[in-house]
């Protein structure tokens, strides 16, 4: 079994990749450059579990730098998950956002599903198996002041899980999506102690989440005790919207 998680360097990436590699996954890291891998142990840590770890660098806004990437997994064999996971925030009230801000969030969390999706799904479609998750928000599901151009990419995936669903399950390719809240992450770590005491007032379990707690949700969706499940969108909040 082999899986591809784009932007997995770190953070909730690196934990999914972590979690997949424990059920025996090879696997395949990516990032956008050399250096995120620099002072990082995390090919170390999936070598641990006895399983095959390769680093792919792309950025995944570029269509042609994942259509190369695709052909290269494709020269070694198949490919069973891709989870579309890299994302940036560029936060701003709508006012003063620019459009080079607007572009490039749209970019790199949602023209990188696309591009990943086409590329690696159609070995998938060959194969006539796959299984996708994309990595939402609830700001995707709900909308947040400050994020417009990141809210508008991740209601993007929501739309993009649900047509991929459609179109690739009489392939036997499922495609799912997870919405995390307020994950602890060096892109939440951004944030202000006053956005981050706000957040937390509106969580009912009072906590923020962490990185494994996502890849514990992307590794069962993976799994085939989740075989009957496509097109879903998985809320992984602590209770966030209620
Ligand atoms: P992070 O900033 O810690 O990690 C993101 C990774 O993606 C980094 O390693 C970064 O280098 C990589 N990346 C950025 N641009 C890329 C590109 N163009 N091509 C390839 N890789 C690229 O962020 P975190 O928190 O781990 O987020 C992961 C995903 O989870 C993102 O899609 C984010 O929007 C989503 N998410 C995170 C939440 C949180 O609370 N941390 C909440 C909801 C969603």
């Amino acid at each position: 079994m082999k899986a591809i998680i784009t932007g997995s360097a770190r953070g909730i990436g690196a934990a999914i990749a972590l979690k997949l590699a424990e059920d025996g996954y090879n696997i395949i890291l990516n990032d956008v450059s050399e250096k995120a891998f620099e002072n990082n142990d995390i090919v170390q840590k999936i070598k641990s579990f006895g399983v095959d770890c390769h680093i792919k660098i792309a950025d995944v806004s570029d269509y042609e730098a994942c259509e190369q990437m695709a052909s290269e997994i494709k020269a070694i064999g198949s490919i069973d998950v891709l989870v579309n996971n890299a994302g940036i925030t560029r936060d701003g009230l709508l006012a003063r956002m620019s459009e080079e801000l607007y572009d490039m969030v749209i970019n790199i969390n949602q023209k990188s599903v696309f591009n990943m999706t086409k590329h690696i799904g159609n070995i998938m479609l060959r194969q006539k198996s796959g299984c996708i998750i994309n990595v939402t928000s609830v700001a995707g599901l709900y909308g947040n002041a400050g994020q417009f151009n990141y809210s508008a990419s991740k209601g993007a995936l929501i739309a993009m899980t649900k047509t991929t669903a459609k179109e690739l399950g009489g392939r036997g390719i499922r495609c799912n999506a997870v919405a995390p809240g307020f994950i602890r992450t060096p892109m939440t770590d951004k944030l202000t102690p006053e956005q981050q005491a706000e957040m937390l007032k509106a969580i009912a379990l009072k906590r923020y989440g962490e990185p494994d707690e996502v890849a514990n949700v992307v590794a069962f969706l993976c799994s085939e005790k989740a075989s009957y499940i496509t097109g879903q969108i998985i809320e992984i909040s602590g209770g966030l919207s209620m």
